[in-house]
């Protein structure tokens, strides 16, 4: 076996999983079930069992839903306020965020197969972070005074663009529902968010918080359900101005094909991606199989800007191979809560499915498998962490986003070749290079069609750094003070001076 595998019996001991608590649509500040009163299951990905029922949202929920935000924009508080008592209100949401730290992380982590600790230490944490980052904007949000040529001056108002919509995905739940609901709260929009069906809880959690917090009902409103009903009926919503989605290039298509066929909402992709990572000759071996490996692996390679693609150049490639290999064998995979576990559970099924038939393509394609390639453990979603080298740029496993612990090493010359392999992909979210060159740093940095490069780091992400797609990974950008534009429309207002022929 590739990895070592802990026990995945130290839940009972570690830490107890808590009561779910949360389970219903949340719609103008109340907890409700759906009008269908169906429920789907959520599966815990550490067994294949059931833990949970949550309530299934359709259209008509999100129609009660949208009415709720509707009527808190036209005629509620939140976006009259002044960006202080926003700012306020928001600060204290993430107040209880970070003091209900160990139970958020718990629920993303039975819920996702996510590690606890690091949900605990760092996506949680980060929740709050974000909230705080745009509830120190809500009160900065300005526009312009404008010198007009002739004898009219005028000013930008910067309003809220409505009632946004989020289709979220699993991959992580507590930060893709704050990195779009926060910017669009500090904009002073109201919103309705549909989490992933494979990941609700936190969500709903988060909606009770938010109420407690003193946000006014209907401004946040969370239905729970699946993409192709209650994703769809947001996506097409003649009263919802905004649509902000992550997810798959394919789903990206029909929300885009959704809004423009509805009510031309303006729209939002943050969408796949097969990124790579460049690794030169002079880089440190050391540093360049650490990013590698956290690059690829974390998060168990669920991750949309995964550095997929590991370009190395032939003078170091044997030896990158082999030191990856001996720290790709270090990575314990099993139960999330365990904090000696690198690696979780994939989220569900059909993604460990998917990863297996990737990795059966890639045995069959030629490519040379260096180590995992199997499923691990006996119940449950988990999957040796798997180092293919020798991959050619035709074969599926190099072009497909394959969202899982599958590591691709190619072989590359030049900087040139190097280059233009990286930019042969239909995908353009994220691109990372490892060299003590500047030149070859700047040279390829501005070369790479991607929305974020990172230099000798990799998966650096903070508050004001905004990232989004280039080509088919999307448009428009999360995270950092161009998020909040996303949420923000400008108002021209214009008078005649005093001399003008208007008067
Ligand atoms: P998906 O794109 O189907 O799901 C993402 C979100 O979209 C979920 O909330 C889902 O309920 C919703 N959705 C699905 N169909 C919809 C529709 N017709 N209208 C509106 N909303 C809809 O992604 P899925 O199937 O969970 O994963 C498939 C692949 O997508 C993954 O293997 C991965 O390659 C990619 N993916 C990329 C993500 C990213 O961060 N960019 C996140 C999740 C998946
Ligand atoms: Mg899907």
């Amino acid at each position: 076996m590739a990895a070592t595998q802990n026990n995945g019996n130290m839940k009972e001991a570690l830490f107890k999983v808590p009561d779910i608590k949360f389970t219903k649509l949340f719609i103008n500040g109340e907890f409700v079930d759906s009008v269908s009163g169906k429920k789907f299951e959520t599966i815990d990905p550490r067994t294949g069992e059931v833990f949970a029922k949550v309530a299934e949202g359709d259209k008509e929920d999100v129609d009660l839903a949208v009415k709720a935000a509707r009527e808190a924009f036209d005629h509620g508080p939140w976006p009259r306020f002044p960006g202080c008592e926003r700012r306020r209100l928001m600060m204290k949401f993430a107040d209880l965020i970070e003091e209900n730290a160990e139970e958020l992380a718990a629920l993303d982590a039975i819920d996702g197969g996510k590690l606890y600790g690091m949900g605990k230490a760092l996506d949680i944490p980060a929740a709050a972070g974000t909230l705080r980052y745009y509830a120190g904007a809500a009160d900065k949000i300005h526009g312009e005074t404008l010198k007009m040529s002739r004898s009219i001056q005028g000013y930008t108002l910067r309003e809220p663009v409505g009632v946004a919509g989020m289709i979220i995905p699993w991959n992580f739940p507590t930060s893709m529902f704050f990195t779009k609901v926060s910017p669009a709260l500090a904009a002073g929009c109201t919103i309705v968010v549909k989490p992933a069906e494979q990941t609700p809880l936190s969500a709903l959690f988060y909606a009770h918080l938010a109420k407690k917090a003193g946000i006014p009902d209907g401004v946040l409103n969370v239905i729970t359900g699946f993409g192709p009903t209650a994703g769809a009926a947001i996506a097409s919503h003649i009263d919802i101005d905004k649509v902000s989605f992550t997810g798959s290039t394919e789903v990206g298509k029909l929300v885009m094909k959704a809004a423009a066929d509805s009510n031309l909402k303006q729209v939002t992709l943050e969408l796949g991606g097969k990124n790579p990572l460049i690794i030169f000759d002079d880089a440190d071996i050391e540093m360049a199989t650490g990013l590698a490996v956290f690059g690829s692996l974390y998060n168990k390679g669920e991750v949309c800007v995964a550095s997929s693609r590991i370009f190395v150049q032939e003078g170091i490639y044997d030896e990158f191979a082999k030191k990856l290999v001996e720290k790709v064998k270090m990575t314990v995979v099993g139960d999330p809560f365990d904090p000696s576990t690198h690696q979780g559970p994939q989220v569900d099924k059909n993604q460990y499915e998917k990863i297996l038939s990737y990795i059966e393509h890639g045995k069959r394609e030629g490519a040379t498998l260096l180590t995992g390639g199997k499923p691990c453990g006996e119940k449950g979603y988990y999957i040796e962490p798997t180092i293919f080298s020798d991959v050619k740029d035709s074969m599926l496993i190099a072009k497909d986003e394959i969202f899982g612990p599958v590591i691709s090493l190619l072989k590359f010359k030049t900087i040139e070749e190097a280059i233009q392999r990286a930019n042969a992909t239909k995908y353009g979210l994220a691109a990372g290079i490892v060299t003590k060159d500047l030149n070859t740093a700047n040279t390829v940095s501005r070369s790479i069609r991607a929305g974020v490069v990172w230099i000798n780091c990799y998966l650096a992400f903070d508050y004001d750094i905004p990232y989004g797609g280039y080509k088919m990974s999307g448009f428009g950008r999360d995270s950092g003070m161009e998020a909040l534009d996303q949420y923000l429309q400008t108002k021209c207002v214009v008078t005649p001076l005093y001399d003008s022929p208007w008067l």
